[in-house]
């Protein structure tokens, strides 16, 4: 080897190993009106060709966004993609309209503006498009970022709180590149890791408590946190909003789409030089980024293996650590807020979902993956719930790989796993779950505020190539305002309605309608059993959704909506 390519090869190592490149911290975006242009972008990560890339208001990623909440947000979404596209505040309680879902489209060259009140809790949220069959594709090109809520609570605790100094978002994802340096999507070969799309980081921290705002934006892989050194952290918040006190450990296990917020104490530590890393070693099988994906060395999955990832400890991320600042925090809270979980004595509804493989036996990992045996479809609403209703969820995953289940609208409660209460890190709010092979998850949650019979809303798993591949489905919101459009002018009543399944029709005497028909959303007519007793119509055999009931009266036409859950 001569000199200079030993020079080259122990320099290359040397900085591999120190983390070379200064990590990006987003710009930040605030206030109460926000733009956002979705644009394509170049970025060089390294030798040769340029990446091509996509990001809001830069290349790649897009700005962090601080929201007060309280504060009514008037926001920009320019597309000056050639795609089309969607905007989805993820984690965020939001109407349907303004959710970003893939009914939402933003065509190329268009603006959307949607404004909503930030009724959020303080916590660390994110957007990311959500179009359907792309998202994985828009995602892992670069449009991402994240939103910090700001509240009164939050801001009277003593934590760590200014952006770049001693609070910094962790956007941590990979990526596969192919040949030409180009990001592949859908793909199961992620070998590059990045943190705010800075390959190979560093962070200058100073030696005191300082707050990491962490967000797994990989397509499919989990991670499973700490530190070089094994110190302890503490997570102080999960998806939706900040724990009862910090939760201490040396792990922490993070899905696609969940977030935590974590404080690391590095007072006296100057000049130390620790890492984030991944201890993928420690997964068990099952998990994506585990050894083995399924839950053995029988479920493969194409192009995951070999991969430098799977099953071994890598770094993420480089601390170094410097001077203090004038006014650090010292020490780390010993408790935080009230967490206020829903009651079980007041659930409405109990409904399962079940996910399995597409396919059966030892390829089912190549396949897809369905929820409740049916694949997304943008024309069937899959669940109506009623405004206000609380509900329980019990999520069975019944394939060899754990999906990251997430919810739209709602931050909700694990109440059980496999029948018993989640970790203490686990019982605030959240609104992404990994569900592990062969579990039963239960949580709790409330639909409240906002009901919208037409604009649904999305549940799907967070791992896009599932997502993409028709993991998903939609639910309505449906209050009492959607049901009285109607209701003034008939002649006849119907209840319940909201109805479960089956309603009764009362007729006036002597009315009898001469034909009785019930169509959904879509002009489609739905097969119902219908019996005639003196004074009732009896319909049976509704399933979930909105649907319409045409009479035909003596004196005309009569239309009456229905909500079936
Ligand atoms: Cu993060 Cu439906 O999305
Ligand atoms: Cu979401
Ligand atoms: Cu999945």
């Amino acid at each position: 080897m001569n000199k200079i390519l030993f020079f080259l090869f122990a320099f290359s190592l040397y900085s591999w190993a120190q983390g070379q490149n200064p990590l990006a911290i987003p710009p930040v975006l605030s206030g109460t009106e926000i733009e956002l242009n979705l644009q394509p972008g170049s970025v060089q990560f390294y030798g040769g060709e340029a990446t091509a890339t996509m990001g809001a208001n830069g290349d790649i990623l897009g700005p962090t966004l601080i929201l007060q909440q309280g504060d009514f947000v008037q926001f920009t979404v320019n597309n000056q993609l050639e795609d089309t596209t969607t905007l989805h505040w993820h984690g965020m309680h939001v109407s349907a309209e303004n959710d970003g879902g893939p009914h939402t489209t933003i065509p190329p060259g268009t603006s959307w503006t949607p404004s909503f009140t930030i009724l959020d809790k303080a916590a660390t949220y994110w957007y990311h498009p959500h179009l359907h069959k792309k998202t994985d594709k828009h995602v892992s090109k670069g449009i991402a970022g994240l939103i910090l809520v700001k509240d009164s609570e939050e801001a009277q605790l003593p934590l760590p709180r200014t952006y770049g100094v001693d609070d910094f978002p962790l956007v941590i994802q990979t990526k596969d590149f192919d040949a030409n340096n180009q990001i592949v999507v859908h793909s199961n070969s992620d070998d590059v890791i990045m943190v705010n799309a800075t390959l190979d980081p560093f962070l200058s921290v100073p030696a005191q408590v300082v707050r990491f705002r962490v967000l797994n934006g990989s397509s499919q892989r989990v991670f499973n946190l700490g530190l070089s050194n094994n110190q302890t952290f503490y997570q102080i918040a999960s998806d939706g909003g900040l724990l009862a006190e910090p939760y201490e450990t040396t792990r922490l296990r993070l899905g696609p789409g969940e977030r935590a917020e974590l404080l690391v104490d590095f007072s006296g530590m100057e000049g130390q030089t620790p890492y984030l890393k991944s201890y993928a070693s420690e997964l068990p099988n099952g998990f994506y980024g585990a050894t083995y994906p399924g839950m053995g060395p029988g479920l493969q999955m194409a192009g995951y293996n070999p991969n430098p990832l799977n099953g071994s400890d890598f770094n993420i991320l480089q601390f170094q650590v410097g001077v203090p600042t004038t006014d650090p925090v010292t020490a780390v809270p010993a408790s935080l807020v009230e967490v206020t979980p829903l009651s079980e004595s007041d659930v409405n509804e109990t409904r399962s979902l079940t996910f399995t493989p597409e396919v059966l036996g030892p390829n089912q990992l190549n396949g897809q993956f369905l929820i409740n045996d049916a694949f997304f479809d943008m024309e069937v609403i899959n669940v109506t719930v009623p405004l206000d209703n609380v509900e329980i969820w019990e999520l069975t995953n019944f394939s060899g790989i754990a999906h990251p289940f997430h919810i739209h609208d709602v931050q909700f409660y694990i109440l059980t796993r496999d029948g018993v209460a989640p970790p203490v890190n686990e019982q605030g709010r959240k609104d992404v779950v990994l569900v592990r092979p062969m579990e039963t998850v239960r949580f709790i949650t409330k639909f409240e505020d906002f009901a919208d019979d037409a604009v649904p809303y999305m549940y799907h798993c967070h791992m896009l190539t599932h997502e993409d591949g028709g993991m998903m489905g939609q639910f309505v919101v449906v209050g009492p305002t959607a049901v009285d459009e109607t209701a003034a002018e008939t002649a006849i009543s119907v209840y319940p309605n909201p109805s479960k399944g089956w309603l009764s029709v009362e007729l006036e005497a002597g009315l009898s309608p001469e034909r009785v028909w019930v169509y959904d959303q879509l002009g489609r007519q739905v097969p119902v059993s219908i019996s005639k007793t003196e004074h009732a119509l009896e319909i049976e055999g509704l399933r979930n959704g909105i649907f319409y009931l045409y009479l035909q009266l003596p004196q005309g036409l009569q239309v009456q909506k229905i909500i079936a859950y």
